[in-house]
């Protein structure tokens, strides 16, 4: 059996996997987010491990712990580790969300350039990628900069603390802009940058493979095997796409989670010229393509949980009845925007509210809102002259029926809703049976194990009405875009 570790932004999910793919179980463990100043987010790397110590203990409770021969990873990508000579965590973690590093980031794309950026590592500067968090502790927090011994992921940092070694994969590392994505190792030029020493960084492996075994006070404590693999795993999005079988040029899968990401896998390497997209590492060897916006099901259940005040989100959905003709829009940025502006600044908006505008058109805008997002990270592929036609999903968002309608209309795509939509946690633990040897590579267990349950297909009357609609959306943000400074 393997164990596959999502971590996310909101919650651990742990999920229990037998080699062939049957999923035996599965558990989350929620820890807080803090968000100290506006803009600002970070979280406390002890939760994400204390969580994921007890979440293994429930998931294998009852179940034959001789049997687990894997554990690997899936988890929220960028995020800033930083820990000191004794190993201890200096400050808490700075998240992919947080837009705090803005003066760092238009350095990093003014002052060095985003084609020398480009060049190096092939992306551009955005404020949730680590390297500009890296300046920024360095100009803000001096001391606490002067005591970093080791530098690491989010999802490293749960493979350090159990197996005591100091790696990253290709796929997590490529959203640093320390990784020279192409050649699938550190770049110096950026080190240099940056200010960082040889040794800070950790060890670059492919997602699948075996970085170390679980440390033996551990192994005892869990009643697991002291030779348990400790694989690599991957950022959340390259994990979720080996668990959606998003593998093969040209695949697609949407994930709808607190962010809302297009991944587009490429057998060849290949940067956006426009810089929009991001060009990372795949965890199946190969590379990827991929729009992220910062908040997707969160503008969801931000709209649900505070504004309307209801966790009954199908409820609410029900009421939703006229697609393609609502006269309210809404910007999702409420965390800034990544994919395509690039501007932290940015801020949700609704526009075109009426007399007669009603909950439900609010509620629908806000679906709709996401979805016009995710087309504008699409419209670039298709720019840079990508065919995609259809797309898997997975993310809480995708439990939602009209959600998936709303989309397959919007991007005119074709979904194909999976049996099983556990995403990152599931392609976690098919990186560990690849790195076990259950499987000769991702791309085979991916082949083996996802089975696609059915496809939403786009209805041509509902498109060409969202197409005018999306064409009005794409006029929102440069006409608000002055008021957000
Ligand atoms: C991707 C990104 C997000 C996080 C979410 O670039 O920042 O999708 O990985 O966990």
């Amino acid at each position: 059996n393997y164990i596959g570790i999502d971590l996310g932004t909101s919650a651990v999910k742990l999920l229990l996997m037998q080699g062939e793919g049957r999923i035996l179980k599965i558990v989350n463990r929620e820890y807080p987010i803090s968000f100290p100043k506006p803009g600002w987010s970070q979280q406390n790397p002890e939760d994400w491990y204390q969580e994921t110590i007890a979440g293994i203990e429930e998931l294998l409770e009852g179940s034959d712990k001789s049997q687990v021969a894997g554990i690997s990873f899936g988890g929220q990508m960028h995020g800033l580790v930083v820990l000191d000579e004794e190993d201890k965590v200096i400050r808490p973690a700075i998240l992919w969300n947080d837009g705090r590093t803005a003066e760092e980031s238009d350095y990093l794309n003014q002052e060095i350039g985003q084609e020398t950026l480009a060049k190096y590592t092939a992306n551009i500067s955005f404020p949730g990628f680590t390297a500009p968090k890296i300046l920024w502790m360095k100009r803000q927090e001096p001391e606490n900069f002067a005591r970093i011994r080791k530098i690491m992921l989010p999802k490293d940092y749960l493979a350090y603390r159990l197996s005591g070694v100091h790696c990253t994969d290709v796929s997590d590392a490529s959203g640093t802009l320390l990784f020279d994505v192409e050649h699938r190792r550190w770049s110096q030029e950026m080190c240099e940058i940056c200010g960082i020493q040889e040794g800070w960084l950790p060890r670059i492996y492919e997602s699948y493979e075996a970085a170390g075994t679980l440390n033996p006070e551990l192994a005892a404590k869990l009643g697991l095997s002291e030779q348990t693999v400790i694989a690599a795993g991957a950022g959340d999005n390259a994990a979720a796409a080996v668990g959606t079988g998003t593998v093969g040029d040209g695949a697609c899968n949407i994930s709808l989670g607190t962010s809302g990401t297009v991944f587009i896998a490429a057998e060849k390497f290949g940067a956006d010229r426009f810089h929009a997209l991001h060009s990372f590492a795949h965890a199946d060897g190969s590379y990827h393509l991929m729009g992220c916006m910062l908040s997707a099901a969160s503008c969801n259940k931000w709209w649900m949980d505070e504004i309307i005040g209801t966790k009954a989100y199908g409820k609410e959905q029900e009421k939703i009845t006229r697609l393609g003709e609502n006269h309210v829009y809404f910007l999702p940025y409420l965390m800034g925007e990544r994919s395509p502006h690039n501007d932290p600044d940015a801020r949700g908006t609704f526009i075109g509210l009426t007399m007669d505008t009603a909950r439900e058109d609010m509620t629908q805008a806000v679906l709709e809102g996401v979805a016009f997002a995710l087309r504008d990270s699409l419209e670039i592929a298709r720019s840079l002259g990508i065919s995609v036609t259809r797309s898997k999903i997975c993310g809480g968002g995708a439990k939602s029926p009209l959600w998936k309608r709303i989309l397959a209309n919007v991007l005119n795509l074709k979904i194909d809703v999976l049996e099983n939509e556990e995403g990152p946690a599931l392609g976690g633990a098919m990186l560990a049976a690849v790195a076990c040897k259950e499987y000769a590579s991702a791309k085979q267990a991916a082949e083996a194990i996802v089975k696609i349950k059915e496809t939403v297909e786009p209805e041509p009357e509902l498109t060409a009405l969202y197409e005018e609609r999306y064409q009005q959306f794409r006029e929102i943000y440069p006409a608000c875009r002055q008021l957000f400074e």
